[in-house]
C-alpha cells in the first residue's frame, strides 16, 4: 500500500522551533520576511526603531495565529542592541538567524550637492555600523545553538551605480559586502554561515511613492534594464532570504544572492 505523506506540513514547517531575528522587521521588505518565516513555523523577533510599525506587524501575524516579539532599539547603539537581543534570545528560547535589514537611504537625498554631514552619518551608521552592532550580538546566541545563519542587506546600489540611490547608500552597501565575506570567514568554524542578498528595486509603499516621482527616463532606465520584464512582489525578496536561513543553502557561506530579475548580472 503506498504511504500517504503529507507534503504541505513538510514544506510549511521548516522553520518550526527555530528562533529569527529581523532588524527592520517592521519595514516594507522586514515585515513581508516575518510573515513568510512564520508562514513557516518560525517564532520572529523583532528590533526596529519605529515602535508604531513594530506593533503593527506584531498584531498581524498574532492574529495569524504565529508567535512574535519585538523591542523598538536603534541599531546603531550597540549597548541597546545587546540589550535587545538578550532580551529577544530569551523570549524566544536563543537565536539561529539573523536578517539585518534595517537600513535604507533613510529619507536622504540622492544627488551629491543635497547630501549633508549627517545625511552621510546617519546612511553609513545605520546600515553598516548596525549591521555590525547585531551580527555581533547574536554569534554568542549561535555558537551556543551549535550553528545559525546571518543574512545582511546589500543592495543592487552597492554593487552597481543605480540611478536610484546615491553615493552614501552605494559605499555603505558595497562596505556590507566586505562586512559579510570577513565575517564569514571569522565565523565558519562554529557552524554559522553568513551571506548577503542585494535586492533590486522592490516597491514597498515607500519605494512606490519615490519610484512615481522619479522621471520618465530613470524610470524606464529601471524597467527596461530587467531581462524578467516586470517589477517584483515583496514575496520575491523574502523567499531567497528564506533559502539563505535554511538548510538547503548549509555549505553556502560567503557569497551575495542577486535578486533584480537580471537588471545587473556580475561577471
Ligand atoms: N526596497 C528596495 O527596493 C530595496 C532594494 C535594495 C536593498 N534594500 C534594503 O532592504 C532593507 C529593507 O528595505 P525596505 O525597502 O523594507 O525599507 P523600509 O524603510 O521599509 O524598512 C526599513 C526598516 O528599518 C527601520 N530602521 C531604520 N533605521 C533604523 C535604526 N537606526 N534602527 C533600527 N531600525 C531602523 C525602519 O524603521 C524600517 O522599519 C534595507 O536595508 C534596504 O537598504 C531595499
Amino acid at each position: 500500500m503506498a504511504k500517504r505523506v503529507n507534503v504541505s506540513s513538510m514544506t510549511l514547517n521548516k522553520f518550526q522551533g527555530k528562533s529569527i531575528l529581523i532588524t527592520g522587521g517592521a519595514g516594507g521588505i522586514g515585515s513581508q520576511i516575518a510573515r513568510s518565516f512564520v508562514e513557516q513555523g518560525g517564532k520572529v523577533g523583532i528590533l526596529d526603531s519605529n515602535l508604531n510599525a513594530i506593533k503593527i506587524i506584531l498584531a498581524e501575524i498574532e492574529s495569524s495565529g504565529g508567535t512574535a516579539f519585538g523591542l523598538e532599539v536603534d541599531v546603531r547603539d550597540s549597548k541597546a542592541v545587546d540589550q535587545a537581543i538578550s532580551e529577544l534570545a530569551k523570549s524566544l528560547g536563543g537565536v539561529n538567524v539573523l536578517v539585518a535589514a534595517a537600513g535604507g537611504s533613510l529619507g536622504t537625498p540622492r544627488d551629491l550637492d543635497e547630501i549633508s554631514d549627517a545625511d552621510l552619518d546617519l546612511v553609513l551608521d545605520v546600515n553598516i555600523k548596525g549591521t555590525f552592532n547585531c551580527a555581533r550580538s547574536v554569534i554568542p546566541y549561535m555558537k551556543k545553538s551549535g550553528g545559525g545563519s546571518i543574512i545582511t542587506f546589500s543592495s543592487i546600489g552597492g554593487r552597481s551605480p543605480s540611478p536610484v540611490t546615491g553615493v552614501p547608500y552605494a559605499a555603505a552597501k558595497a562596505a556590507i559586502l566586505g562586512l559579510t565575506k570577513r565575517l564569514a570567514k571569522e565565523v565558519g568554524e562554529f557552524n554559522i554561515r553568513v551571506n548577503a542578498i542585494a535586492p533590486g528595486l522592490f516597491l514597498t509603499d515607500r519605494l512606490e511613492v519615490m519610484f512615481n516621482e522619479m522621471s520618465a527616463s530613470e524610470k524606464s532606465e529601471v524597467l527596461n534594464g530587467i531581462p524578467l520584464g516586470r517589477m517584483p512582489t515583496l514575496r520575491e525578496c523574502a523567499d531567497p532570504v528564506l533559502f539563505l536561513a535554511s538548510e538547503e543553502s548549509s555549505f553556502i557561506t560567503g557569497i551575495v544572492l542577486d535578486v533584480n530579475g537580471g537588471r545587473m548580472m556580475p561577471n
